[in-house]
């Protein structure tokens, strides 16, 4: 079965203005955030409190098998910033989402954004997992998380129908 762990959105915030803190002591002034939506909407709005740079979003959504069950690991891009606005051209860029997990998601934002014509790309992610990833990081991207965490399923407080439940859920968990 695997494992599950709940964290609530003041866990959230206080990681977040750690992570803000590596962010502002790394050789790299960002100019703009980048979301990655869904998952990394609220982590870049919270990160603002702390960068104050403005927030540009793309959107994907990701397929791990088909219908027939085969592997496809295929994103999709929901929405793009198509053309790049002028606003971005050669602007420092760091793209923010919840979870580094497979990768996947990652390496495909991470290329596209690579053919345009930005500054420096860093990536911030709020959860770090600690597992083999599928998808790769290139070397000149400036790298950021929050936390490290174990190959766990990560309930996100935005993800909650029951918001209460969820945060009884998070505290019972708590050592
Ligand atoms: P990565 O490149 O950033 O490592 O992400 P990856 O493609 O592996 O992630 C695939 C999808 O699975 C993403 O959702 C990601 O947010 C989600 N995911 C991975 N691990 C967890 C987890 O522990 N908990 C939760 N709640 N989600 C997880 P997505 O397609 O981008 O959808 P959205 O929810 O961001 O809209
Ligand atoms: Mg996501």
């Amino acid at each position: 079965m695997v494992q599950k762990i709940w964290y609530t959105y003041d866990d959230i915030h206080q990681v977040l203005k750690a992570l803000a803190e590596k962010i502002t002591a790394g050789s790299v002034k960002f100019d703009a955030m980048i979301a990655i939506g869904g998952g990394g909407f609220i982590p870049a709005r919270i990160l603002r409190c702390f960068l104050n740079i403005p927030i540009y979003a793309v959107t994907t959504a990701y397929y791990d098998g088909d219908s027939d069950g085969r592997p496809t690991d295929a994103v999709r891009k929901i929405q793009w910033l198509d053309p790049l606005p002028e606003s971005l051209k050669g602007k420092n860029v760091l793209v923010v989402d919840e979870v580094d997990d497979s990768r996947v998601t990652m390496e495909f934002v991470l290329n596209e954004l690579r053919r345009e014509h930005l500054g420096e790309i860093g990536v911030a992610v709020l959860h770090e997992k600690i597992k083999e990833k599928t998808g790769s990081i290139p070397e000149d991207v400036h790298y950021f998380s929050g936390i490290t965490v174990e190959d766990w399923w990560i309930n996100y407080p935005w993800d909650a129908c029951d918001i209460v439940e969820h945060n009884r859920l998070a505290s019972a968990a708590k050592p």
